[in-house]
């Protein structure tokens, strides 16, 4: 259970776009940094790029964490998850260049007016990781819907998959929804099903929740029909460099995770069993993280980050980072070498072979992963998948009403 991944947590104030900073209902850690959101209109619109520029700051001493001193994570130097208060806009995307103070996101379309979550993920080059969230809102047309509620609690999800951009623009998450017996030609179906606590069963606090996705597909529709069975997907990719990215965000916008899915324990070590040559490099990335990482006075800090029962970042309002699959890269957009990453040391090293997806492993159809849940309400669960070009997104909307752990 405990994903120890040998990573410092650096909490990231909430800090509005325009506005005072948000309150932090749950009462967790102070705020140990701030972001910043700046666009270059005092108003962004909806369905008009906005050029945004966001900086990161050290919360206690106010100094600047320019780009310069972040590394990548994930592939990147730094993850934007936007999801809209209609808990159904949705993207994850990155900068598109920094300044030296920094982060650039040259045209990032909010589709709809209306209030969005904007959450951070880094990772500095002391191996600290970085989450933090901002609230922005866009004005303009067409308005919002509400979120419709009918959509909570459903356990298994159908949807088209999305062409792999980067970066990504916004999308529907309904819009991506195939009902069952939709038309033929369409292209694919993609059918996953959520396990894990829901309702009473689940119970919100500093520990996330374990959930099991599993994923099948249905090929383009035959004539006339639905398409035919549907077949476990087994040909799974690492996406930015994990089996899977899970945001977790509350409906009242106010917490996000980002965590990552790992592999089942025999899957995993049946893909590491291959003596592929990609296995064997990925298997040299993570000796080089584990020697990185026993050179790191953020070993201890992480563990005991993530001691308490069992997952990161669960008990830092949400916020989350998980080890980097070394080695993977997301098909050529990005010319940039993954770095090393620090892993789990001793305390993770179970944990990391389950990680350890070597690169161009496939896998699939079982990812398991924890969404970070600290208070009682609902939560829109975004699993994010890829299989070759194509990027799936899976909603599931999950309410967490049991008693408080
Ligand atoms: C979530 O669960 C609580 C407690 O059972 C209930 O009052 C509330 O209506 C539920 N919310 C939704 C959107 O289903």
């Amino acid at each position: 259970m405990g994903r120890v991944c040998g990573r410092g947590l650096l909490l990231l104030a909430l800090l509005a776009a325009a506005g005072p900073p948000a309150a932090r209902a749950d009462g967790a850690a102070p705020p140990a940094a701030t972001v910043a959101v700046r666009s270059e209109h005092a108003q962004v619109q909806a369905g008009r790029p906005a050029k945004l520029e966001v900086r990161v700051a050290d919360g206690a001493s106010k100094a600047a964490l320019p780009p310069s001193d972040f590394q990548l994570s994930h592939e990147r130097l730094i993850h934007m998850v936007v999801l809209g208060a209609d808990l159904d806009t949705f993207f994850h995307t990155h900068q598109t260049s920094t300044t030296p103070e920094a982060f650039v996101f040259s045209a990032v379309t909010f589709p709809k007016a209306g209030d969005y979550l904007l959450s951070f993920d880094g990772e500095t080059k002391d191996d600290v990781a970085v989450s933090s969230r901002a609230k922005l809102a866009a004005a303009g047309a067409p308005k919002m819907a509400a979120f419709d509620a009918r959509r909570v609690g459903a356990t298994t999800v159908s949807v088209r998959p999305a062409p792999l951009a980067d970066p990504s623009p916004a999308v529907s998450l309904a819009s991506l929804s195939a009902p069952a017996g939709s038309g033929a030609g369409a292209g694919p179906v993609y059918e996953a099903a959520l396990d894990g606590p829901q309702g009473a069963a689940c119970s919100p606090g500093a520990r996330p929740q374990a959930y099991t996705l599993k994923l099948s597909r249905r090929e383009a529709g035959a004539k006339g029909g639905g398409g035919g069975a549907a077949a476990p997907v087994t040909d799974l990719e690492a996406y930015l460099g994990a089996p899977m990215h899970l945001a977790t965000i509350s409906s009242d916008l106010k917490s996000s995770g980002h965590t990552h899915g790992t592999l089942p324990k025999a899957a995993a070590a049946g893909a590491a069993s291959k003596p592929a040559p990609a296995a064997a490099a990925a298997a040299d990335e993570h000796a080089a993280h584990g020697r990185r990482l026993a050179g790191s006075s953020r070993r201890s800090l992480a563990q005991a980050a993530g001691g308490g029962g069992g997952a990161h970042g669960g008990s830092h309002d949400g916020m989350d980072m998980d080890m980097d699959m070394a080695g993977m890269d997301m098909g050529g957009d990005d010319k940039t070498p993954a770095a090393p990453s620090p892993s789990g040391g001793a305390a993770g090293a179970a944990q990391h072979a389950q990680h350890a997806a070597p690169a161009g492993a496939r896998f699939g159809p079982v990812i398991l992963a924890e969404a970070p849940m600290p208070r009682a309400g609902v939560y829109a669960l975004v699993a994010q998948l890829r299989r070759g070009k194509e990027l799936i997104l899976l909603p599931f909307y999950v309410n967490c009403s049991g008693p408080a752990q």
